[in-house]
């Protein structure tokens, strides 16, 4: 596992990135069951973790808007799929988190379902990032989730969120932590990337990352 410091995006992999996530990127739709998902036509990214965790925040980062994707201190804000196009290049699909949900039970086991059977049947997607607390580590049932896309042979990435509430002294030791945790399962991407929607660091590095797996 390697960590952005070490990974040598080169420039024009960042450049590429930029002028991808400087792009119009529109909301498509807000999918609440398996029959409104919408036509599965180009590349596509789901960002997948617990509640909380800060996927919607990172969604935003990314595209560069404050409010693309609704965000909330309680967890549980993000409540369907909702689907993002970026210059008719990729799709971003911001999923409700797992784990604890304040919006309860019987909500957090519907969209369990409906995130399962969008992971298994979805021919475009490309990638899904699954987002890690850098503060508190991996968790059992981050480790469900990455079994289950072991599993479905589903290429997946790591990626830290939070990084800016890890003071600097233990950032390293985190990061290897996790590294170490995620570094059993076949089917992680082998770069973790650490990122702060707040700081803005990781971000560029993302960006060009998702730029690879966007159409030409
Ligand atoms: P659900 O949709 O409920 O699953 O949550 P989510 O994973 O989309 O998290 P969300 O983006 O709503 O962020 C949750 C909280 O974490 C908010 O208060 C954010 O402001 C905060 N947050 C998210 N990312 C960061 C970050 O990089 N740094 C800091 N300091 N706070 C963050
Ligand atoms: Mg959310």
């Amino acid at each position: 596992m390697t960590e952005n410091r070490d990974t040598g995006f080169d420039t024009a992999a960042l450049e590429a990135g930029r002028l991808l996530f400087a792009k119009e990127c529109e909301f498509v739709a807000g999918v609440a069951a398996e029959a409104q998902l919408p036509p599965a036509r180009l590349p596509e990214i789901a960002v997948l973790g617990r509640s909380n965790v800060g996927k919607s925040s990172l969604l935003n980062a990314l595209t560069g808007r404050r409010a693309l994707a609704r965000v909330s201190i309680t967890p549980g804000r993000t409540q369907q799929l909702n689907f993002f196009e970026l210059d008719r290049r990729l799709v971003l699909v911001d999923m409700p988190g797992y784990g604890y949900n304040a919006a309860g039970k019987a909500k957090a086991a519907a969209w369990t379902r409906l995130i399962d059977r969008y992971l298994a049947g979805r021919a475009t997607l490309k990638r899904v990032l699954l987002l890690i607390d850098a503060r508190h580590g991996t968790k059992p049932v981050d480790h469900e989730w990455m079994k289950r896309l072991d599993k479905a042979a589903q290429s997946y990435q790591i990626v830290l969120t939070k990084i800016d509430k890890v003071p600097a002294s233990d950032r390293d030791s985190a990061i290897a932590e996790i590294a170490t945790a995620v570094s059993r399962h076949p089917a992680a991407h082998p770069v973790l990337l650490a990122t702060s929607a707040e700081t803005g660091e990781g971000v560029a590095e993302l960006c060009a990352t998702l730029a690879e797996l966007a159409a030409p």
